[in-house]
């Protein structure tokens, strides 16, 4: 795609004061701090605590599927490398791995790790994996924490070989059910499917618990079922309805405090969304309906230049206090039908728009919604996300966020799979590699997007010389085999 609206690339910003006057310009702020520190009192080397979990350092890995599992549901070699990239990147906080659907119809894709009878291997090994990698290149593992992050597609379903839709919705929904493919079938769970999935959870949660997993993230974020269901006010029955909304939930980390004790449970959430965005005709995203009075996004962004709204979002960490629930990982939006909103990037996903606003503006809107959120929070473990666009500037930024309390822990999504020693590099004071820095090209979201595997083609030489690296480039030029 070209590029009709150009935003000054980050690379181009080569000093601290070119940066600060791009943000001044974009009317946005972000905490700076033009001096990195290192050694052992810098701000990002410091340990924190809470439930029982000690991450010695405050960078956190995301999670991040790779589209690389075997059809039922195993690792493959690819998933074992990632895992392995992980825990050399010297991050103490690794938030989930990735996705790992509890059953098989709750798959975002037919090559998503889910939950079969080798499970409880195969998470250990992936956990050990990562473990000793982490152990080979930083000499030790005490400090490192390790969860899974627990799922179900719901809406996103696509879990049988060829990758077709199979949506199974928390309700029906005027925008979102449309864009299907006609022929798709959207069904919405019924409240005895609910019941039945909570098992699902709690037992996907036991088998993480035995193979040695700190804790699990109930994800509820990036349009997903547990997402969805925060925002079914409409909903009749116990899983709707402004009470129910968070039942589903509530029964798992019942189930979870019951049948896996000890096991710490975080939970990742979208902690605002707006409107599905679409194409307008030259390409860039718009909304797809009025974005001020959006009935159906939990926490709605009203407008590009406003704040979100985050009084859903407090409510939320509210019960998640009162279920003594003390780690959560903040993220906004979704990948499907707003990505400039969950992860700002210059250059969209394949099936994605331009993106209607400077991607900085983006990063700015998650960090400052982590900030607030955190000022009002202050005894929960908040982990920040989208910060990879800010590229050179990242560490400047997350240092200043971290040590201003914006944010417990810089949470690290594509920048890891491009770079992944880059927590390890910032850590011991080293400069950043110019040249493996993620430039946001979205390949590792166009690969999977087009049934192929993520990865990071553009900078990764494995993936560079991965088959699928020549199949996605055809596909972006138009010329698929
Ligand atoms: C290839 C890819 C896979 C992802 N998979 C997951 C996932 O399994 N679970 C999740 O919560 N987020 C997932 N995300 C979102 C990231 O965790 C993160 O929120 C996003 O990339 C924004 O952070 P960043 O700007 O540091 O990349 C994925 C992102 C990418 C690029
Ligand atoms: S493919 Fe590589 S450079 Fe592009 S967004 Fe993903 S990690 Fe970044």
């Amino acid at each position: 795609m070209s590029q009709p609206v150009s935003y000054p690339r980050v690379a181009a910003l080569k000093t601290a004061p070119q940066f600060l006057a791009r943000l001044a310009e974009l009317k946005v702020t972000l905490p700076f701090d033009e001096r990195l520190e290192s050694g052992e009192a810098a701000p990002l080397a410091q340990p924190t605590e809470a439930g029982g979990l000690h991450p010695r350092n405050r960078f956190c890995i995301l999670p991040m599927e790779g589209w690389d599992g075997t059809p039922d549901g195993r690792p493959s070699d690819l998933t074992r490398r990632r895992w392995g990239a992980f825990g050399k990147s010297g991050a103490a906080l690794i938030w989930g791995g990735e996705a790992f659907a509890v059953r098989h119809d709750g798959r975002a894709n037919p090559n998503q790790l889910a939950l079969g009878p080798t499970s409880e291997g195969d998470l250990t090994g992936l956990r050990t994996h990562l473990v000793d990698t982490h152990a080979a290149a930083h000499g030790r593992t005490d400090g490192l924490v390790v969860g899974l992050q627990l799922t179900h597609s719901g809406r996103y379903a696509r879990p049988n070989p060829g990758g077709g839709w199979e949506p199974i919705t928390a309700y029906a929904h005027p925008l979102l059910d449309r864009r299907f493919p006609a022929g798709v079938t959207v069904r919405t769970f019924t409240d005895a499917e609910l019941d039945a999935l909570i098992g699902d959870f709690v037992r996907a949660a036991v088998t993480a618990q035995r193979a040695g997993f700190d804790f699990v993230d109930v994800k509820h974020c990036h349009g997903y079922l547990g997402h969805e269901l925060l925002s079914a006010w409409d909903r009749p029955g116990p899983y709707g309805g402004e009470r129910g909304r968070t039942t589903f939930l509530r029964r798992i980390v019942e189930g979870i405090r019951r049948d896996a004790k000890g096991l710490a449970i975080g939970v990742r959430v979208s902690a605002f969304d707006a409107t599905p965005f679409r194409k307008d005709a030259r390409g860039v995203g718009v909304p797809e309906a009025e974005m001020r009075g959006y009935a159906h996004a939990f926490g709605n962004l009203p407008d590009p230049a406003a704040a979100p709204d985050l009084e859903p979002a407090r409510a939320f960490l509210r019960e998640l206090e009162r279920l003594d629930i003390r780690w959560v990982s903040v993220s906004a939006g979704s990948p499907y039908y707003n990505p400039h909103i969950q992860r700002p990037a210059l250059f969209p996903p394949s099936d994605g728009y331009l993106p209607p606003e400077d991607p900085l503006v983006g990063c700015a809107r998650q960090i400052n919604a982590v900030a607030a959120l955190k000022r009002d929070f202050p005894h929960l473990r908040l982990v920040g996300t989208s910060y990879t666009y800010l590229q050179e500037w990242l560490p400047h930024v997350g240092q200043a966020v971290v040590r201003g309390g914006g944010a417990d822990l810089v949470g690290l999504g594509r920048m890891v799979l491009a770079y992944p020693e880059l927590p390890a590099d910032v850590l011991a004071g080293k400069p950043l590699r110019r040249a493996v820095v993620c430039r946001t090209f979205s390949d590792c979201t166009s690969g999977p997007r087009n049934g192929l595997v993520s990865g990071c083609f553009p900078l990764d030489p494995f993936y560079k010389a991965h088959p699928d690296a020549a199949r996605l480039k055809a596909i972006k030029e138009g010329t698929p085999a």
